[in-house]
């Protein structure tokens, strides 16, 4: 296929970015999204250009480093990671746009890259268990009914990708900051620590500049792990639990 693609390229977080297009006249429609971009790659070094910066690591859908918005969309036109998208899903002469994440708080640091630090820190704020468990325990030692562990289960998918933050048009990070409370949460062992999680995780959330949620639903429509907004309801149940206990707030 023959196709064109504009990228953001931005030397630093200080610079000023710009769209610039490439030709490319040979991908493949087996190529996956950033194998196309490995290749346009290689032709700039080669070129005596500098590659355009992009995040990847496992390619396989588990990491959720990979995240850019193409075409005005968070993971492109399918709903799965950037690494999982193929170029089938475009056609010969189509012009594709590629973008950062945008939102205020994961700042760009080169072309494509953002720092998404501020996920780490709401993790760091209350998303573990301090339980001491050992190594793994016979698995009928620790009954949890089944509804509870499906859908702690399928928070637990959630892997950090921040695409529910670059579709929101509040760049709320909601969905995030709500599975890791729904998954903890359901959970014995997420227990001892429930109260002070919710608390500590929706406080750094605010503190890193994430807007707040209204509702719109991008997110989960976005999300390639298909985490659904009730994740959110629960957090606010928790949030408003732990806020009605004296001397929380
Ligand atoms: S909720 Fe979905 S979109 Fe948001 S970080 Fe997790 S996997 Fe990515
Ligand atoms: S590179 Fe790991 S999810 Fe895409």
């Amino acid at each position: 296929m023959k196709i064109t693609v504009r990228i953001w390229r931005q030397k630093g977080p200080e610079a000023k970015g710009t769209m610039v297009p490439y030709e490319l006249d040979d991908v493949s429609e087996h190529m996956s999204f950033l194998e196309m971009l490995d290749v346009l790659n290689e032709r700039l070094t080669l070129e005596g250009e500098e590659p355009v910066a992009f995040d990847s690591d496992c390619r396989e859908g588990i990491c959720g480093m990979c995240g850019v918005v193409i075409n005005g969309i968070a993971h492109g036109p399918e709903v799965t990671t950037t690494c999982q998208l193929h170029m089938r899903t475009f056609n010969d002469g189509d012009t594709i746009d590629i973008e950062p994440w945008r939102a205020g708080a994961f700042p760009v640091v080169k072309d494509l890259v953002v720092d998404r630090g501020a996920f780490d820190r709401i993790i760091a704020a209350g998303g573990y268990i301090t339980a001491p468990t050992g190594s793994a325990p016979e698995a009928n030692n620790l009954p949890v009914p089944k509804i509870d562990a499906d859908h702690a289960f399928e928070a637990a998918t959630c892997i950090g990708c921040g695409a529910c933050v670059a579709a929101c048009p509040n760049g709320s990070a909601m969905l995030f900051t709500a599975a890791k409370i729904t998954h903890l949460g359901l959970l014995p062992q997420g227990q001892p620590e429930r109260e002070s999680r919710v608390l500590n995780m929706v406080e750094q959330m605010d503190a890193e500049g994430f807007g707040s949620c209204t509702n719109i639903g991008e997110c989960t429509a976005a999300c390639p792990k298909g985490i659904p907004l009730d994740v959110i309801s629960q957090l606010n149940r928790d949030l408003m639990g732990a806020l009605a206990k004296p001397g929380s707030a």
